[in-house]
């Protein structure tokens, strides 16, 4: 080897330290601190619900502490990205089930349902899709679902059949779904789901529709069409990307009204942003969203499963996507618990 390339070696794995240091905080290898008092799965449990967060598959694999706190804390997984459409099917008529089986799998050992997420939606898609004509995408959409939920039948609980159909102006989104296919895809998507695993609980998924508003209001009229078309909806997914804003004074009442058309609710992936930097008195405030969020859920017997979108800040999703803001999750970056860690096992507690 000569000096350069063992020199541009050197610096090829400082490097590469250097990013998984700062991207995870802990020692792949380390136990995780456990945490004070009753895990949140024990204490949902003792409330008959579940309680969830969203995984990786790759921090699973490498980041022992991780796995841990996953398996010990939470009775629901969602993988965060490992079922999206461009993750499983990145080429057209080829299927990679790799990442997402590695987290059904833990998840099975852990004794945790599965929610999968997510089948259709308009974000995440393959480019492939892209040149494909109205038969050639309504042909790709059901062998995608056949295939999809047909792999994990059996497996998966629950399933976002559909993910952010709606606007916030109150509209169906005019997704390429929408525009090649017509509204009729989303009744089209419920019937292939059911179809392909008969047992498991098919949701509509949506940011924004925690409150009564143009959004929701449309989501309940869209579901309560569905129903009385007799496709196969159990229940509406509740995302909960908030702020300190906080969640809706009506947000129980608004689950009270969907719960009315006969389906389950559930809060599917709650977290809460802070501007950057955040002082104490923001954990403290946002300690508050996440006990008000769990309360509305607790309230309403229909609501049985809350999931957290991630439950690290070294691994949450909102840095990168909501350039200025962070801190969004229940742990620090370093695993150890925030005010809404407490208040958490608090509002879920006896
Ligand atoms: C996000 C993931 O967390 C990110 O890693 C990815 O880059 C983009 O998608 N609503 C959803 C989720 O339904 O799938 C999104 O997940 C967050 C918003």
């Amino acid at each position: 080897m000569t000096g350069r390339t063992t020199r541009s070696a050197a610096i090829a794995v400082a490097f590469g330290l250097a990013v998984v240091t700062a991207y995870t905080q802990t020692r792949p290898g380390a136990e995780a601190k456990p945490l004070p008092g009753t895990p949140l799965r024990e204490l949902a449990q003792a409330e008959g619900r579940r309680v969830g967060t969203a995984v990786q598959a790759r921090a699973l694999e490498r980041d022992r502490a991780y796995g841990q706190l996953v398996a010990g804390q939470f009775s629901s997984v969602t993988p965060e990205n490992e079922m999206k459409w461009d993750v499983v099917a990145p080429e057209q008529g080829t299927f990679e089930f790799g990442p997402a089986d590695e987290i059904v799998g833990r998840a099975h050992d852990a004794g945790q349902v599965v929610r999968g997420h997510t089948l259709v939606w308009h974000s995440q898609t393959p480019g492939w899709l892209g040149p494909l004509d109205a038969e050639e995408l309504r042909a790709a959409m059901l062998e995608h679902i056949a295939r999809v939920a047909g792999h994990f039948r059996g497996r998966v609980a629950t399933w976002d059949v559909v993910n952010e159909a709606i606007t916030d102006r109150g509209r169906l989104r005019r997704s390429v779904f929408l525009q090649r296919l017509g509204p009729g895809y989303v009744a089209q998507a419920f019937r292939a789901a059911r179809e392909a695993d008969p047992d498991a609980k098919l949701f509509i998924n949506d940011f924004g529709i925690e409150g009564i508003n143009p959004k929701s209001d449309r989501l309940y009229a869209l579901v309560r069409e569905l129903k009385a078309q007799g496709a196969p909806v159990d229940g509406v997914g509740f995302q909960m990307h908030v702020n300190l804003k906080g969640v809706p004074a009506d947000f129980a009442a608004n689950l009270r009204r969907f719960v009315a058309l006969g389906v389950e609710v559930a809060v599917t992936e709650a977290d809460v942003a802070l501007r950057q930097p955040a002082s104490e008195g923001d954990l403290a405030a946002q300690a508050r969203v996440f006990t008000d969020a769990l309360r509305g859920c607790l309230e309403v017997a229909k609501c049985r499963s809350f999931t957290f979108w991630g439950f690290t800040d070294s691994r949450s999703w909102i840095p990168e996507n909501q350039p200025g803001f962070g801190r969004a999750t229940l742990l620090d970056s370093r695993l150890r618990p925030k005010p809404a860690y407490e208040a958490v096992q608090r509002a879920l507690g006896p």
